[in-house]
């Protein structure tokens, strides 16, 4: 069975651009990539189109991987139900989420079940904010592939 999982932030190119890409890694180091169907997107317009951030793309490599070929798209209404669950990087997403679509499919849920619960917004700080991002949404990813058996 295939499980599809969409990662939501606001601009698709700082937290979901890092969360797909750690969570595929994990899903690779785990045997499991056929399972998985995985992919991200924004609730917001401004990159559509863009590769992530160079700062995602910087701590990603520093990390072993390749988020490089990745482009922001928005969130769609058919990703609702294309998809199993569609996982928010932050309270705010999840709002805005839930304000799109009012019947999903999809379960929607926020990436960490446990505070700081937001994986805050790095965008408009600076190179370090990265860092402690990418341990937030790797340690919420662990859990999240542990639970979808
Ligand atoms: P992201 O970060 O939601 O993690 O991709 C942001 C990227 C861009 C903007 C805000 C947050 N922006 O305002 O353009």
């Amino acid at each position: 069975m295939t499980h599809k999982v969409l990662f939501v932030c606001l601009g698709n190119i700082c937290r979901s651009p890092l969360a797909e890409g750690i969570f595929s890694g994990l899903v690779d180091e785990a045997g499991r990539t056929s399972d998985f169907l995985i992919d991200s997107a924004g609730t917001g317009p401004w990159h559509v189109g863009n590769p992530p951030d160079p700062r995602s793309v910087d701590i990603a490599a520093r990390h072993g991987l390749d988020i490089s070929h990745q482009q922001a798209r928005t969130v769609t209404a058919g990703d609702f139900d294309r998809f199993d669950v569609i996982v928010a990087m932050d309270g705010d997403n999840l709002a805005a989420l839930a304000s799109i679509s009012k019947t999903p499919r999809a379960e929607i849920r926020l990436l960490l079940n446990a505070p700081p619960m937001d994986v805050p917004d790095p965008y408009f700080g600076g190179p370090e904010g990265f860092e402690d991002v990418f341990r937030l949404i790797r340690s919420g990813c662990e859990k999240l592939l542990s639970g979808i058996a």
